[in-house]
Parts: structure tokens; sequence; C-alpha cells
């Protein structure tokens, strides 16, 4: 690792994990820990919480949890060693010298250094004498020169290796054009350019880096899909970035307005709405919220007015629901063309209606409940009684779901309105409802708490437990040592190899040797040796009821040694099925890491 340890320890220090988390969280002391509202997913009440003597945090929620580095990779979307950076400029101590042979980091610098210079090829191109067809087409869109520049579009001209020869030149190699999904591996070995024939929009995120690129078909004739995206590389991933955020984030509208493709959101801003941004086509992803908060709590929704476009608004409305957003819906409506409706998105009604007709529209936009009501009523036949009856209950059924008291209240009144009942039946009807969801889920809780042993499996899947009864007594004893060493002689009292999850004995090992070296156990400090995943399963597991009391305790790690050890005794006695041997011995090596990954998960 490029670190040196004695920074570290400084830094680990100087950044106080209440202090870096309370940046982000509202945070409010109980007992000896701080608890808020979880900033990895979205929440009302707290399930989040901080616990200074360990330096860590842990949500019940969603699971994640770690120290303060790992926080910070998480929040910030950080590589390891860039967290580190991060914190070090927050408590104003000077990074030393790095030796950079942190791979992870070099090969996202060399990414980021070829997308510029590929985004800046693609520009001036798009201004050169190759760039016409390209030109045209933005001129047949009506997006002006203004709005291009503004965006950094560019085009690749109809040729095989355009791109690939001029970034040779600029001294990238091949491995790297591929890598950055900005060449594609041809048959004897060569490689020729992806974008080919396009018009090419960079993606740039918050901070002003090019990501990657989407290139759009010039010609009707084109038979390559119209879009076409980097794949995911290093350094893009399309659940994590919003084609124009990083425009849109400076907007002084207040609000985010999120569309579908990206001739939208250039439209928009051209218009003035500057407060556009689009996930490009794919639905809306939890990271991307995560991203939005940072800017916003207003959101309004305008994707297409087609069926794919209505069930994307549903979806996003789903996973708005319940969290601190306030969501709009800006419904556009169909255009009449040769006595047909047919469907719209912003780009069009722009177009069409003009950007006036759009900013009335926007001032009229209903919220998120609005649309799923009026959804609703679609789907019943409302001037038949036994429509109107179905209406009712499944009105209810979603009813139930709106947290706000005041909010349910007027949109049952409206419901009941809709349905020709009276609001006071209608009422009951949600109060049924939602004293039906209580019990399910009450009855779910109780489901998963009498099944302990599945309930313990990790998510990951390369973490899962072979043998539950030895790792549920493995993380007892994980759980003692963290909680109380005192119990814990100069000796460990298992090796690693009796441990039968791997996972569970390497952590085990971890914290031994913090012990020994330091006198004292700090989860947070391993965020540099195991993933987010892992320190997240660590950290639920510490919040795991334990014994209390010295002679309790004491005997409940003697019984987890002798359950571990009754268990690895069966194993090595009935040989091992050889085809889970040969399975943890993969899974060991495909998980043995270094510490500086590209990203957290
Ligand atoms: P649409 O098909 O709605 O296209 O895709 P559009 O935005 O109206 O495109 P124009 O106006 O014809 O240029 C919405 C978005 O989905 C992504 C693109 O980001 C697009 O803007 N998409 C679409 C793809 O990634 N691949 C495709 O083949 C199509
Ligand atoms: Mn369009």
């Amino acid at each position: 690792m490029a670190f040196d340890q004695r920074f570290l320890d400084e830094l680990s220090a100087r950044s106080d994990i209440v202090d870096v988390v309370g940046s982000y969280v509202t945070l409010s002391p109980r007992g000896s820990e701080y608890w808020g509202c979880c900033p990895f997913h979205s929440e009302r009440t707290p399930s989040f919480h901080v616990r200074p003597d360990q330096q860590m945090y842990y949500c019940f929620g969603c699971k994640k949890g770690g120290g303060v580095v790992n926080f910070v990779m998480e929040v910030e979307n950080l590589s390891y060693p860039d967290a580190i950076r991060f914190l070090a400029k927050r408590a104003n101590i000077p990074v030393p010298e790095e030796t950079r042979d942190d791979g992870a980091y070099r090969l996202r610098s060399r990414l980021l250094a070829l997308n510029r210079d590929a985004a800046r090829f693609y520009y001036d191109q798009l201004h050169s004498p190759k760039g016409e067809a390209a030109m045209a087409y933005l001129r047949e869109r009506r997006i002006s020169r203004r709005t291009a520049t503004n965006f950094g579009l560019g085009a690749a001209a109809d040729e095989w290796d355009g791109l690939l020869t001029a970034m040779l030149e600029k001294g990238y190699t091949q491995s790297e054009l591929i890598t950055a999904g900005l060449a594609v591996k041809g048959k004897n070995g060569g490689a020729y350019d992806k974008f080919r024939a396009r018009l090419i929009f960079p993606i740039i995120d918050v901070r002003g880096d090019v990501l990657g690129f989407g290139g759009r078909i010039i010609r009707k004739d084109d038979p390559g899909a119209k879009y076409m995206n980097t794949p995911e590389t290093a350094i893009y991933s399309k659940r994590r970035v919003l084609y124009g955020l990083n425009l849109a984030k400076k907007s002084k509208r207040g609000s985010i307005l999120l569309v579908e493709g990206n001739i939208d959101v250039v439209m928009l801003h051209q218009a003035g709405f500057d407060n556009a941004c689009a996930s490009m086509g794919t639905a809306l992803t939890q990271e991307q919220l995560h991203l939005l908060s940072r800017y916003t709590k207003e959101l309004v929704l305008c994707y297409d007015n087609d069926d794919a476009g209505k069930a994307a608004t549903q979806k996003a409305l789903a996973l708005l629901n319940d969290t601190e957003f306030n969501v709009r819906v800006l419904e556009l409506p169909k255009r009449l063309v040769d006595g047909q409706y047919v469907k719209q998105d912003a780009d069009d009604f722009i177009k069409y209606q003009g950007a006036d007709a759009f900013e009335h529209l926007l001032s009229g936009s209903g919220s998120g409940m609005d649309f799923r009501m009026a959804q609703l009523a679609g789907r019943f036949d409302l001037p038949n009684d036994q429509g109107r009856i179905e209406y009712a209950a499944a009105a209810a059924e979603l009813l139930a779901d709106v947290p706000n008291a005041v909010e349910r209240e007027i949109y049952t009144r409206r419901a009941a309105e809709t349905a020709g009942v009276a609001p006071e039946a209608l009422k009951n009807e949600v109060g049924r409802a939602y004293a039906r969801k209580r019990r399910r889920a009450r009855r779910e809780q109780e489901k998963r708490d009498l099944r302990p042993a599945a309930a313990a499996q990790p998510k990951e899947r390369a973490m899962r437990y072979e043998n539950t009864r030895s790792a549920l007594a493995e993380e007892g004893v994980l759980r003692l040592l963290a909680l109380d060493d005192a119990l814990f002689g100069a000796e460990p009292p298992l090796a690693e190899e009796e441990f039968s999850s791997p996972l569970l004995g390497k952590l085990f090992t971890a914290l031994w040797r913090q012990r020994r070296e330091r006198g004292a156990i700090r989860v947070g400090a391993l965020d540099g040796q195991f993933s987010a995943d892992e320190l997240g399963h660590l950290t639920g597991i510490l919040q795991k009821p334990e014994a209390t009391g010295q002679a309790a305790r004491k005997k409940a790690l003697d019984d987890y040694v002798r359950i571990i050890r009754e268990e690895g005794r069966k194993r090595g006695a009935g040989a091992e099925d050889p085809l889970a041997a040969a399975m943890r011995k993969r899974q060991k090596t495909t998980k043995d890491r270094d510490g500086g990954t590209t990203d957290g998960n």
C-alpha cells in the first residue's frame, strides 16, 4: 500500500468519525452512541448509528458499516487512496510523498486523462470538415452551437480508427483504449473505434471529469443501435451517473428535472430549464438518488408519455416513496398528428409547444401521488359499480402507504370523490389496509427471527457460510473480542485455520493483531484491509445481542470455542465433499485482495 503507517495513524487520530459523519448526517447522542438517518438509503426514522469507542458506523436498515475511511469512500464515491487524500485535506495534514505503486489509482487517472483527450478530439472533429454530418444533424435537431459547446458535444467521423490513431499518437496504448471502452478488439489482435459516425455526448460527473460517452447515430438508415454508451469501466458505472448533472447542479431553479434522454437534457437547457438531467434510458437508481440528495430535495419527473415512460415513472415513485425528496410529476400531453395521438418527450414538446408552455406544465405539475392515483383510476371501469368497488379497494392499498397523515387525508378524500363513495367509508378501508400491512410486516419479522440460520447468511455470495453452526459461534468470538477483550489471554483461543468461514478467520486475525500491536481494538481502523461489504458484515455481527456480565461472557466464549472445535472435527473426520472443498479454495484465492481498490463495492 502506498501510504506510510505513521501518517495513517495520525490521520485516523485527527479524523474522528463522529465529526466526519456529522458533516453529512444530523446525529443525536443516545447513550454512548450517536443516531441519525442513514445517508446510504432513504429513510425517515434513524437506523444508522455511530460508535465513537470503536470509531465505526453501522446501519441496521441497509447493513452498511465500517470505519471513517470506508464511510468517506461510500458517501463521496471515492477509491481508498482518494478517500485518504480527502480526509487528509479535511484534517489539514500533508499527504507524505506517495509512492505511486497503487495500480488502481494509476489506472483511474490514466483513463480520466484519456477520456479528456478523447472528448477534446471529438469536439475538434465536430468543428472540422469531418464533422459536417454531425453539425447538420445538430441543426436538424435545432441545437445551437452555443448549446453544443456548453455540453462539449463532439463528432465521431465515419471511420474505423480516427480516434484510435489520434490517441496512439498521444502516447496511449491500444489496450488502454479498449479498457476505456473507446475501442473494440478486432479479429487479429487489432482494434477499431467503438463510436463511428455518431454525435458524441461526453458524460461528465459533478467534479468535471469525463467518465464516458454516449453516441447517437446521425444517419436515419444506420442499422446500429440508436444510442451507444461507454460500457462499465473502472471509472464509469451507469448506476452512478446522471447525464447533465454537472450543469444542473448549478441551476438556480431549486429543483432538479429528471428526463429520459440525452437530447431532452440538451434541449431543455437550451430552452432555459438548466436543471434537467437524465438517467439515460435506464431506471433511476438508489446511487443516483444519493447523488441528487447533495443538490436538492425537490425532484420533478418528466419521462416520456408512452407506456414505458409511465412504467418508469411508477418505478421511480416507488423508489422515492418514503424518502426525504418532494416529488412532482410533469405529465406531457400526447400530440395529435393526422388524427392520431402520438407520444412526446420533453424535446418534442419544447419543439412543438415551446418553452412557455413547458414552464406552464412545470408550475402545474402535480405530486407523485396525483400521478399514481390518476394511473390507478385509469385501470378501472368507474361508471360501473363493480369497477368503483375495486377501485376503492386498490386506492386504499396505495393510500395506506402514504406516511404523512395530512397528505393521506387529502388523497383519501379525493379518491373517494373519484370512486363516488363517502370519504368515511374509504377512510375505514384505508385504516384496514394499514393494519393489514402492519400485521404482515410483523409476521415476516417474526419469521425472520425464527430462522436465525438463514438470516445469518451474509448477502454477498462470496461471504456465505458453509457451516452455519460453527460460523455463528465464530461470530460470537469476534463479538466478544471487540466487546470485552479482557476475557482473552495472551494467546489467541483459536487459530485462523480453525474458523469454518475464511472471512471470519481473517477478521479474527486482523483484530487480534490490533490488540497485540495497539493494545486496543478499533474496528474502524480495518478500512484499508477489508472491502466495504466485508466490514459491513463485521459491524453487523457486532450489533447482535451478546451475553452480559463477566461470568456469562466467559461461559459464552468457552461454548463458542467448543462448538467451533466440534464442528471442525466433524469436517476433518467426514471427508469434505470434494466439490465444496474446491469451491472454498477458489473463493479464497479470488477473494485475496489488495488494499487499493477502485471503489467500495
Ligand atoms: P429514447 O429512445 O427515448 O430516445 O431513449 P430519445 O432520447 O428520444 O432520443 P432522440 O430524441 O431520438 O435522439 C432515451 C435514452 O435512452 C438511452 C439514451 O440515453 C437515450 O437518450 N438509449 C436509447 C440508449 O442508451 N440506447 C438506445 O439504443 C436507445
Ligand atoms: Mn427524443
